[in-house]
């Protein structure tokens, strides 16, 4: 039997904080209710500029980005975000012609808002897929009609939070669900002075800080944990080489915690960090290259000056 959510969340905790050496957590667990709704205040923080701009880039041309790739397209997103991003791209599409769009997604709360905010644009049918990425495009293959192009999203440098060789395995299993000539439009963070770096992840109001924190919460709340939340602080840390940031939880004294649904107790010695995740920053190049070793060819990149960012259109061969 297929494990469910829940029982995947408990496993995934218990191999994160049982594992000899560093402890961790999958960043993907963050997006919650509370998760997501604390990430919708992290875009709208003067210090993050990375949902902003990825915004004004998609809002500035979509229109030329759906220009390179020919009709009839279908849409396909991983990770469905708040959907505000997405309708800048929909309604390009949908000015030309009728689609469907398929938000990939596996927390539910998410696509249900996504599919919330999209559901009144005209001549697009939403199908949400509450799946892992790489099932749901192998979802969306099986659904997909004879003589369509699909223009895959994936947006908001979600790639950032894999490590360098996971992004790549990504991009080319992502590759092997499509058809020539269909694209993958990539949005990357790009590498910027550090300070600006550490604001955006360490921000004065301490949203951050929260929404990395409530990875715990949501453990108390889904797995019966018993972690005191003001026993650990949120740590933003710089990695150059690969350009990169990580958030830590930090155990501020030694503690011993249950978590009776994982069927684990761990012990965090006083200092001890539980990494919860990895943000990496690209140069605008990076996003063409690992195209071409995973098996696309650049077709357009359109780069934010205000926050340097850039949306990448690749197209598979
Ligand atoms: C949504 C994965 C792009 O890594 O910048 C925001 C999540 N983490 N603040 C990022 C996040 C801390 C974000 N992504």
């Amino acid at each position: 039997m297929a494990s469910t959510g829940s029982t995947r969340f408990a496993d995934d905790v218990r191999a994160g904080l049982t594992r000899a050496g560093q402890k961790s957590l999958p960043s993907k667990y963050f997006y919650d209710d509370v998760g997501s709704a604390l990430f919708e205040v992290i875009s709208l923080l003067p210090e993050y500029g990375l949902t902003r701009a990825d915004q004004r880039i998609l809002w500035r041309h979509a229109t030329a980005i759906v220009g390179r790739i020919s009709s009839p397209l279908l849409v396909a997103e991983l990770g469905s975000g708040s959907g505000r991003k997405t309708r800048a791209i929909l309604e390009a599409v949908a000015a030309r012609e009728a689609t469907t769009y398929f938000p990939i997604e596996i927390s539910p709360s998410a696509l249900a808002r996504c599919e919330r905010e999209l559901s009144h644009l005209a001549s697009v049918r939403i199908v949400g897929l509450e799946r892992e990425y790489l099932d749901g495009l192998r979802e969306v293959a099986a659904q997909r009609g004879g003589d369509s192009r699909l223009l895959v999203l994936f947006l908001g440098s979600s790639i950032g939070n894999f490590e360098r060789r996971a992004a790549e395995h990504l991009l080319r299993e992502v590759r092997t669900t499509l058809q020539p000539g269909d694209a993958l439009l990539l949005g990357t963070d790009l590498v910027k002075p550090v300070a600006q770096l550490m604001a955006a992840y360490d921000d004065p109001l301490g949203v951050t800080a929260a929404f990395n924190l409530n990875l715990l919460a949501r453990i108390n709340r889904e797995l019966d944990g018993e972690f005191e939340l003001h026993r650990f602080e949120h740590v933003a840390r710089y990695h150059p080489d690969p350009c990169r940031i990580e958030m830590h939880l930090r155990s501020c004294t030694r503690q011993v915690v249950r978590i009776a649904k994982a069927d684990v107790v761990i012990t965090l010695e006083e200092g001890e960090t539980i990494w919860t995740e990895s943000s990496h920053k690209y140069q605008p190049n990076d996003a063409i290259l690992m195209g071409r070793r995973t098996g696309f060819r650049c077709a357009g990149q359109w780069l934010d000056e205000e926050w340097p960012f850039a949306e990448s259109l690749l197209i598979a061969e």
